[in-house]
C-alpha cells in the first residue's frame, strides 16, 4: 500500500474528527516554561496540566500531530529507523472515554484506515504489579476486536508502562501495538519484548490514570485520561514494508538532494550512513530554528544541540565531498517537503538558510584551527596514542566531535585514548555540567566564564525578586543564560515599577560588593529542604543534591556552574522586565 505522509495525517485527524476530537496544532518544538526538558519529545507533553484535570479551551477529546525531537540516541542515527526529528500523532481523552472505546478505535485505525492485516498484529498489555493491576480488560477487549489470543503478550513495568516525561507526572500502563514482519521466532519465547526485529511497533495506547510522585509512589490522578502516540515515520516504514524511514516519501527528496549535491548515492554501502546522518540532522536542525520560538546555533541549551547536529552534518558532509552552501540548500529541500503540514517554516525560509550558512563558515574556521593543533600534537607524539586529554581539548576548544579526531587518528596510524577522553569528558562534565545534554541531570550548558557569573548573577537575582517583592508566588519558571545576558522567568502577575527594579539591582550589587565565596556542597533533597535552600525542578534531581551557598545572600539545589566569589561579578544590571505570558514576567539582565 502506497501510504504518503500527508495522507496519513489526514486519515489521522479526520477518523478522530469523526469521533468527537477537536484538533490542536502542534506545539512549539521548544516547551514554554518548563526548564526542565530542552525540546518537547511527546504529544503528551504540553498537554500535562490538561492531563492533571485542568480544562482545556478545546474540550475533552483532542487530537494533533506534534512536532518533536529527541536527542539521546543521536549516535544511532544513521541506522535503519533512528531519527532526532519526528513527527508523533496522538488523540487524547482528558478524562472522558477510556478503553472501551480506544482499544476497538485503535484495532479499527490498523486494519480499516491502515488496511494491515489482523493476523499480523501484536499486542502488549500490563502484566500486572503491586502499583497496578493486570490489565485483563484490555486484553478482553483486543480478543473482542479479533486478535488471537497467542499474540496477546502480557509483560512488566519495563515494557507495558508509560511515563511520566520527568520524573513526576502523569503516567499508566499501556497497551503498545506490533507488526509482524513475518521473520521466523528468534526463539520459542519470542514476543513483542525482543528486539529480534520479528515485531515493529507501530502504536501506543497509555491507560494515564496515575501520578508518580517524587518520593517514588503513584496516586490515582483525578480523571482516568487516554495519551496515544503512533510516529509518523516508522509507520509509513512499516506499513509499507519498506527497509528504513529514509525511504518513505518524507525523507525521499531530501536524500535525493543530498546525492544530487554529492553525486554518491544512497546505495553504496560506503554512503549509506553519512547521507542518513545528514539527512536526519538538516532536518532536525531546520525545523528547530524554524520553529515558531525557533532558536540559533549557541553554546547553550537548544542551540548546544543545534550546533551538535549541525557540525555532525558537516562533519559527514566532507566525507561526501559536499561544499559551502549545500547544507542549507538540503534545509531548503526541507522547508519545501513540509511547508504545507508545517506553514512556520516557510516564513522562517530566510532565516533557516542564514543560520545554516553561518554556522558552517563558523565551524570551518574552528576546523581549520583544530585541524592545525592537530598536525602539532600529532607531530609531537610520543607513542601511537593520542592522549584522551588532547582528544579532549579538540572537542571541547575546536568543536572536534570524538569520532572525528579518532577518524583522523586512524588515518595516521593513530590510536585514540578513548577511556582516557570519556575521563575527562565526565570529570569536566561533574565539574562544571557542561554539555546542554546535562540539562536533563540539572545542569548547565555552557562551561564559560562570563556564563557561569551569570549564573550566579541568577541566583542572587532570584533571592533579590523573592525579597523586594515580597510575594510568595514569585519563583523561577525558566532560565536561559548565554555569555551576553541572563534571562529569567518567574511567577508573578504584574509589572514591576522602576522602584522594584532598582532594589533588586542594588540588593544583587550589595552582594557582589560584599564579595563572599561561593560554596558548594551535596546532599539529598530532604537536607537541602532543611537548609532553607531554594529547589528548582525538584523533579529532575538524583539522589544527592549539589547546593550552592552565597554566604547570606542564597542557598539554592542547583547543578551549577558558578563563579568562585560573588566579587567576580563586576556590576549587575536589569536591562529588561516585560511580560513573558499570563502570569510570567521576563527579565533580562547583564553584568558589566
Ligand atoms: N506518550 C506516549 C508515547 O510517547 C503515547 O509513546
Amino acid at each position: 500500500m502506497k501510504l504518503t505522509s500527508d495522507e496519513l495525517r489526514k486519515k489521522w485527524m479526520d477518523f478522530f474528527i469523526a469521533r468527537g476530537h477537536t484538533p490542536i496544532s502542534s506545539a512549539s518544538l521548544i516547551p514554554e516554561n518548563d526548564p526542565t526538558v530542552l525540546f518537547t519529545t511527546a504529544g503528551m507533553h504540553p498537554l500535562v496540566p490538561y492531563l492533571l484535570g485542568q480544562p482545556h479551551p478545546a474540550g475533552k477529546r483532542l487530537c494533533d500531530t506534534q512536532k518533536c525531537v529527541r536527542t539521546g540516541d543521536i549516535d544511532e542515527v544513521g541506522d535503519a529507523s533512528h531519527c532526532t526529528f519526528f513527527e508523533m500523532l496522538g488523540n487524547w481523552s482528558l478524562g472522558d472515554y477510556f478503553k472501551d472505546e480506544m482499544v476497538p478505535w485503535s484495532y479499527e485505525f490498523l486494519t480499516e484506515q491502515l488496511n494491515l492485516d489482523p493476523a499480523r498484529l501484536a499486542v502488549t498489555v500490563f502484566e500486572g504489579d503491586a502499583d497496578c493491576p493486570r490489565d485483563d480488560k484490555t486484553a478482553e477487549l483486543w480478543e473482542k476486536c479479533g486478535i488471537k489470543k497467542e499474540n496477546i503478550f502480557f509483560l512488566g513495568k519495563k515494557h507495558n508502562w508509560w511515563g511520566p516525561a520527568g520524573q513526576t507526572g502523569p503516567c499508566g500502563s499501556d497497551t503498545e501495538m506490533f507488526y509482524d514482519t513475518g521473520k521466523p521466532k528468534c526463539c520459542p519465547e519470542c514476543s513483542p519484548a525482543c528486539d529480534c526485529g520479528k515485531y515493529v511497533e507501530i502504536w501506543n495506547d497509555v491507560f494515564m490514570q496515575f501520578n508518580k510522585n517524587a518520593d517514588g509512589t503513584f496516586s490515582q490522578l483525578k480523571q482516568k485520561n487516554v495519551d496515544t502516540g503512533m510516529g509518523l515515520e516508522r509507520v509509513l516504514m512499516n506499513v509499507q514494508g519498506l527497509k528504513s524511514v529514509y525511504e518513505t516519501d518524507v525523507f525521499a527528496p531530501i536524500v535525493g538532494k543530498i546525492e544530487q549535491l554529492s553525486g554518491k548515492s544512497i546505495a553504496d554501502g560506503e554512503c549509506v550512513k553519512a547521507i542518513r546522518v545528514i539527512a536526519d540532522h538538516i532536518r532536525t536542525a531546520t525545523f528547530i530554528i524554524g520553529d515558531e520560538r525557533g532558536v540559533t546555533p549557541s553554546n547553550v541549551d537548544q542551540g548546544y544541540i543545534l550546533r551538535r547536529l549541525l557540525r555532525r552534518a558537516i562533519r559527514f558532509g566532507k566525507g561526501l565531498g559536499l561544499k559551502n552552501g549545500d547544507y542549507s540548500a538540503i534545509a531548503a529541500t526541507v522547508v519545501d517537503k513540509y511547508k504545507d503540514a508545517y506553514p512556520e517554516l516557510l516564513s522562517a525560509r530566510d532565516k533557516i538558510i542564514h543560520e545554516i550558512d553561518e554556522e558552517q563558515a563558523r565551524f570551518e574556521r574552528t576546523l581549520e584551527n583544530g585541524m592545525k593543533e592537530f598536525e602539532k600534537l600529532c607531530k609531537f607524539l610520543q607513542s601511537d596514542v593520542i592522549p584522551g586529554k588532547s582528544a579532549f581539548r579538540l572537542y571541547d576548544t575546536y568543536g572536534f566531535p570524538l569520532e572525528m579526531t579518532v577518524e583522523l587518528a586512524n588515518e595516521r596510524g593513530f590510536k585514540v585514548d578513548i577511556d582516557g577522553f570519556n575521563a575527562r569528558f565526565e570529570e569536566h562534565k561533574n565539574l562544571s555540567h557542561a554539555g546542554a545534554e546535562q540539562r536533563f541531570k540539572g545542569g548547565l550548558a555552557d562551561t564559560g566564564e562570563l556564563t557561569a557569573r551569570l549564573h550566579t548573577a541568577t541566583h542572587l537575582m532570584h533571592r533579590a525578586l523573592k525579597e523586594v517583592l515580597n510575594d510568595p508566588t514569585v519563583n523561577q519558571r525558566g532560565s536561559n543564560i548565554t555569555p551576553e545576558r541572563l534571562r529569567f522567568d518567574f511567577s508573578f502577575g504584574r509589572a514591576m515599577t522602576p522602584d522594584e527594579i532598582k532594589a533588586v539591582e542594588d540588593k544583587v550589587n550589595a552582594a557582589i560588593k560584599a564579595d563572599v565565596p561561593i560554596v558548594c556542597e551535596e546532599m539529598t533533597v530532604d537536607e537541602a529542604k532543611a537548609q532553607g535552600a531554594v529547589g528548582l525542578f525538584t523533579a529532575k534531581y538524583g539522589e544527592k543534591v549539589k547546593v550552592y551557598t552565597m554566604g547570606e545572600f542564597s542557598k539554592e539545589i542547583c547543578g551549577g556552574p558558578h563563579a568562585a566569589r560573588t566579587g567576580e561579578l563586576g556590576h549587575f544590571r536589569i536591562v529588561k522586565e516585560q511580560s513573558s505570558s499570563a502570569g510570567v514576567r521576563r527579565i533580562k539582565a547583564v553584568l558589566e
